[in-house]
C-alpha cells in the first residue's frame, strides 16, 4: 500500500495577504497567488495551505469569518479560488485551505442576530451565552482568559455575555447546535467539492467547551489544562469530519492545529480522525541537542502509537519568523533536520528566503492582540509584512509599483527578494530549494524509525533505518568534523569545508 500523499509532504504556508497583490490595493489576494503559483512549484515543496480567504471585517486578519462559502471580493472571486485549485494541480502542487469553525465575525448574519435577538432568544442557541454573575450581571460569567489578551467574555449589554477565545469580534460557536453543526459540515463539502486537497482546522482544539463553564483553578496557566481545550468531545466532532474527508476519493487531509505535547496532539492522528496535528513544541526549542532528541523522540513515538507521524512546524503566521527565533544560521539548520526527519513539514512563506521579524511602529500593528494585551505584547505582525519578489523600489514586486501594502515593508526589503537570491548559489531561497529538491531522494519514504548515531557535544546524528544517509545537526559553537558520518556531503545549511561544519547547521552525508 502507498502512503497518501501527505504521509511525509512539505506544505508551504501561503499567508494569502502578504504574499503577492494582484490588484494593487496593498492586500495580497487569490489572482496574486495564482500568478506566483509556478514559483511554489519550483521551489519544491508538495502543497501550500492557503490562509483564510473568505469575507471578513479583517479584525484578525481574516479569521473572523463572516460567509464560509465565499471569497472576500477584496482577495478575488470563487473563480479565482477554482483557479488557484485548478492551475496548483496542474503544477503538482496540492492545496489546503483553512476552515476557522470555532467562531464566526461578529458581523456573521448569525451573530447579528443574536445580539438583536435579547435575552433567552433561540438565535443565541447558536453562541457559547451566559447571564453574568452578581447582583447586577456585571461579572463575566467565568474567570476565562481571551487567548488574545482581556477576558473572554464580552457582555451584550443586557445582562447576557458571549464567549470569545479570541477577539470580542470573534464569538465562539457552540457545535453541539444542529444548525452550527451542519453549517461545517456543508462548508466542509463545499471546498472538498471544489476540489481541495485538504483542510486546516483553526484552532482546533477549542471547538468543544465544558457544558458547566467551570471557573479555572486559582494558579491557572496559559498551557495547563482548561475546560475549553482539547476536551475528549472534541474528538467526536474530528471523527465525524474524517468520514467527510474520507468519503471523499484521493486521501483528502484533515490537519488539526493543536498548541500541545505530544499527549494533547497525538489522539487527533487516531486512525478514525485526522492525519495531521501541528507540532508547535518545536518552535520554541532552544538549539541544544538534549531537548531536540528528547523531543523528536517523544513526538515520534506518540505519533507512531497510531501509526502516523510527526507534524513538524518552523514557522507560521502567529509566532516569531524562524530567523529571530533561531538566528538566520539556527533557522535554516532546523529545517535541513526537520526535512530530514520522519513527517511531514510547514515552511512559513518567507522562511525560505530567510526574512527577518520586522519591527513595526504602534500604529502600523494591525493584529488585534497588541491592542488587547495593553501593548504588552506587540503581537504577530513583525512575521507578516508583505514578502519582496524583485529588488527596486517599494513594493518590492509583492503588488503592482505604487501600491502601498496593508504593512510596510522595510528599507532594503529588495536585498532579500526572490529575484536577489535567486542569482546567488549561497542564499536562504538556493539552501531551500537545494534541499527540497535532495529530500525526495534521500529522506522521504525512508525507514520511519530512527537510528540515532554517537555525535559529539551539542550535536545530532542520525539515521533513518539502520543504512543510508545521515543527518548531522551541529548546535554547538565550534566547527565539527563531519567525516566520521559519510563520505560525501550531500548539503549543509551553511558553506561547509571538506572537514568541517560550522557551528549552527545541519550537512546531509551519504
Ligand atoms: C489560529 C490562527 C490565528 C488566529 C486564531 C483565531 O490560531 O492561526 O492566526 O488568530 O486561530 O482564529
Amino acid at each position: 500500500m502507498t502512503a497518501p500523499w501527505w504521509r511525509e509532504a512539505v506544505t508551504y504556508e501561503a499567508y494569502v495577504r502578504s504574499f503577492a497583490d494582484g490588484d494593487g490595493d496593498g492586500l495580497g489576494d487569490l489572482p496574486g497567488l495564482r500568478g506566483r503559483l509556478p514559483y511554489l512549484a519550483s521551489l519544491g515543496v508538495d502543497a501550500l495551505w492557503i490562509t483564510p480567504f473568505y469575507p471578513s471585517p479583517d479584525h484578525d486578519a481574516g479569521y473572523d469569518v463572516t460567509d464560509h462559502r465565499d471569497v472576500d471580493p477584496r482577495l478575488g472571486t470563487l473563480a479565482d479560488a477554482d483557479g488557484v485549485i485548478a492551475d496548483a494541480h496542474r503544477l503538482g502542487l496540492r492545496v489546503v485551505v483553512d476552515l476557522v469553525l470555532n467562531h464566526v465575525s461578529s458581523a456573521h448574519p448569525w451573530f447579528v442576530a443574536a445580539r438583536a435577538a435579547g435575552p433567552g432568544a433561540p438565535e443565541r442557541a447558536r453562541f457559547h451565552v451566559r447571564p453574568g454573575r452578581g447582583p447586577d450581571g456585571a461579572t463575566p460569567p467565568t474567570n476565562w482568559p481571551s487567548i488574545f489578551g482581556g477576558p473572554a467574555w464580552t457582555p451584550f449589554g443586557d445582562g447576557e455575555w458571549y464567549l470569545h477565545l479570541f477577539d470580542r469580534e470573534q464569538p465562539d460557536l457552540r457545535h453541539e447546535h444542529p444548525e452550527v453543526a451542519a453549517d461545517a459540515l456543508a462548508t466542509l463539502r463545499f471546498w472538498l467539492d471544489r476540489g481541495v486537497d485538504g483542510v486546516r482546522f483553526d484552532a482546533a482544539g477549542s471547538l468543544s467547551k465544558d457544558p458547566a463553564y467551570p471557573d479555572l483553578p486559582d494558579g491557572w496557566r496559559p498551557g495547563d489544562p482548561a475546560p475549553y481545550s482539547d476536551r475528549d468531545e472534541v474528538h467526536e466532532i474530528y471523527r465525524r469530519w474524517a468520514r467527510v474527508l474520507a468519503s471523499y476519493p484521493g486521501d483528502r487531509l484533515g490537519v488539526a492545529e493543536t498548541w500541545g505535547g505530544p499527549d494533547v496532539l497525538a489522539p487527533y492522528l487516531r486512525p478514525d480522525e485526522l492525519g495531521q496535528a501541528f507540532a508547535m513544541d518545536p518552535l520554541y526549542w532552544p538549539l541544544r541537542a538534549q531537548p531536540w532528541r528528547e523531543g523528536v523522540d517523544a513526538l515520534l513515538a506518540a505519533t507512531g502509537r497510531h501509526g502516523r507521524l510527526p507534524t513538524w512546524v518552523h514557522g507560521s503566521h502567529d509566532v516569531r519568523r524562524a530567523a529571530d527565533r533561531w538566528g538566520p544560521d539556527g533557522a535554516r539548520a532546523v529545517l535541513l533536520l526537520m526535512l530530514a526527519l520522519p513527517g511531514a513539514v510547514y515552511l512559513y512563506a518567507g522562511d525560505e528566503l530567510g526574512l527577518p521579524e520586522v519591527a513595526l511602529a504602534d500604529e502600523e500593528i494591525r493584529d488585534p492582540v497588541f491592542r488587547r494585551s495593553g501593548g504588552a505584547d506587540r503581537g504577530r505582525d513583525g512575521a507578516r509584512v508583505p514578502l519582496p519578489w524583485t529588488d527596486g523600489p517599494a513594493p518590492y514586486g509583492f503588488g503592482p509599483d505604487g501600491a502601498t501594502p496593508w504593512l510596510p515593508q522595510p528599507a532594503g526589503w529588495g536585498a532579500r527578494s526572490v529575484a536577489r537570491q535567486s542569482d546567488d548559489p549561497a542564499s536562504p531561497l538556493a539552501v531551500t530549494r537545494a534541499a527540497l529538491a535532495l529530500r525526495g531522494a534521500w529522506w522521504r519514504g525512508r525507514p520511519e524509525e530512527l537510528t540515532w548515531r554517537d555525535a559529539p557535544a551539542d550535536c545530532l546524528a542520525f539515521r533513518r533505518g539502520q543504512h543510508g544517509p545521515t543527518c548531522l545537526v551541529n548546535f554547538g559553537d565550534a566547527p565539527v568534523d563531519w567525516r566520521p558520518y559519510g563520505r560525501r556531503l550531500l548539503l549543509a545549511s551553511a558553506p561547509a569545508t571538506a572537514e568541517k561544519l560550522p557551528a549552527r547547521a545541519t550537512a546531509w552525508l551519504a
